[in-house]
């Protein structure tokens, strides 16, 4: 089915531009425009649409305001900003209702891509409900004392920005959202970052502040006790992952870039299962359940349970959030690889392999298909030979134990 597209800006020019250059799309797309944010909800309350890109200063109706009635009415649409101006106020406050933000002026190429990216996931997530629940969320949970120890560490007189950049790097949740941000446009930087380090130079650190303690854009884990891997099991292992990935793409000889993506990757690959301990928990229990009684792997009890897996939510939010399509393939894709057409060594073809070794090298008795390689996968593009010497580089490679 088509999917619609709706822009609003007050400028009719900037509409009829936006058409002009859009106008190829139409075979693949339905667009509609709107002049105000009053005019958007009426157009959506006739006819449902799937995107919302909005202008961000508008007379009546901001962006901000429009995205947050949007989200409340229909969460599932995908919320977009296309706007030139960074007031920096105006940005805090449309955080917590935007998927991303383009800045103006941007060429044709990058808003068709980054709506077709936001759209093309929808596929990986069919199911309705749980599309609705991660589109809506704007934090994920932290360990409640590396959350505690940022909140105090920018209290405190002798903060560094490397210092919140290296606590932020420790938590799967913290790190996903700097990501989030630092690589969209909200900041004008729009470059492609993967070190939580960096991002926290490149936002500097009065905005660091204005996101952490007046935006909320961190939030503290509020399950004491979770079914299953505690959170801290699942962040060590998340590291563990990350460290391996890197290892195996720099023994592939892979870009400097290309190697980080992996760790991230590898870092994130799990972060499906904070949004389900988080926000479904019943069926995330009854996974765990399902998953001990029958020996299962946990993606097969979650499958059972819920029709898709942890692998698919992720990768669904990092994609809506902006992430690099590297690492939104390695998470999507993290126990299914032969579901994916890339057929390059890749983040994904690291993530796969770190995930599976990691689990091996520890001495427990994991279910099969935790612990199983994709061989057919990995013969398809071409790597099976290698799969001996990374299996030894995993075994080789110290992953740093990181301090919770
Ligand atoms: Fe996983
Ligand atoms: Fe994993």
């Amino acid at each position: 089915m088509k999917k619609r597209v709706l822009f609003v800006d007050d400028e009719v020019i900037v509409l009829y531009g936006l058409r002009r250059v859009l106008r190829c799309l139409e075979p693949e797309w339905d667009l509609c425009f709107a002049t105000s944010g009053r005019e958007a909800l009426e157009v959506m309350a006739s006819s449902p649409v799937d995107v919302v890109v909005t202008d961000m200063r508008m007379p009546g109706m901001d962006g901000a305001e429009l995205l947050l009635t949007v989200k409340e009415r229909y969460p599932d649409v995908v919320r977009i900003i296309l706007s030139g101006y960074s007031d920096p106020h105006l940005i805090f406050k449309s955080i917590g209702s935007t998927h991303q933000f383009l800045a103006k002026p941007c060429d044709p190429e990058t808003v068709r891509k980054t709506i077709s990216n936001a759209v093309g996931l929808r596929s990986i997530l069919s199911d309705e409900k749980l599309m609705r629940v991660v589109s809506q969320l704007t934090t994920l949970p932290s360990l409640p004392n590396l959350y505690l120890e940022v909140l105090q560490q920018l209290q405190s007189p002798d903060v560094t920005l490397t210092k919140i950049g290296e606590l932020i790097s420790k938590d799967i949740g913290m790190t996903a959202k700097i990501l989030q941000l630092v690589n969209s446009a909200f900041f004008g930087l729009s470059k492609h970052v993967t070190s939580p380090v960096q991002a926290a130079r490149l936002l500097g650190l009065d905005t660091i502040s204005t996101l952490i303690l007046s935006v909320h854009i961190f939030s503290k884990f509020s399950h004491v006790k979770m079914p299953g891997r505690s959170l801290k099991q699942i962040v060590k292992h998340s590291f563990a992952v990350g460290t391996l990935a890197k290892a195996i793409l720099q023994s592939a000889d892979q870009s400097r870039k290309n190697c980080d993506d992996g760790f991230m990757a590898g870092m994130l690959h799990d972060i499906g299962i904070l949004v389900l301990v988080e926000n479904l928990p019943e069926q995330y229990n009854q996974a765990v359940v399902l998953a001990e009684e029958q020996k299962l792997s946990f993606f097969e009890a979650e499958q059972q349970i819920l029709g898709t897996t942890h692998a698919a939510i992720g990768g669904y939010l990092l994609g809506l959030w902006g992430l690099p399509d590297a690492i939104v393939e390695a998470v999507a894709f993290h126990h299914a690889p032969s579901v994916c057409t890339n057929l390059d060594i890749s983040s994904l073809t690291a993530v796969h392999v770190a995930n599976v070794q990691e689990l091996l090298m520890h001495d427990a008795d994991y279910p099969v298909a935790e612990t199983t390689f994709d061989l057919d996968y990995l013969q398809r593009i071409g790597a099976l030979s290698q799969l001996p010497k990374w299996e030894e580089i995993c075994r080789n490679t110290k992953t740093t134990e990181v301090e919770l």
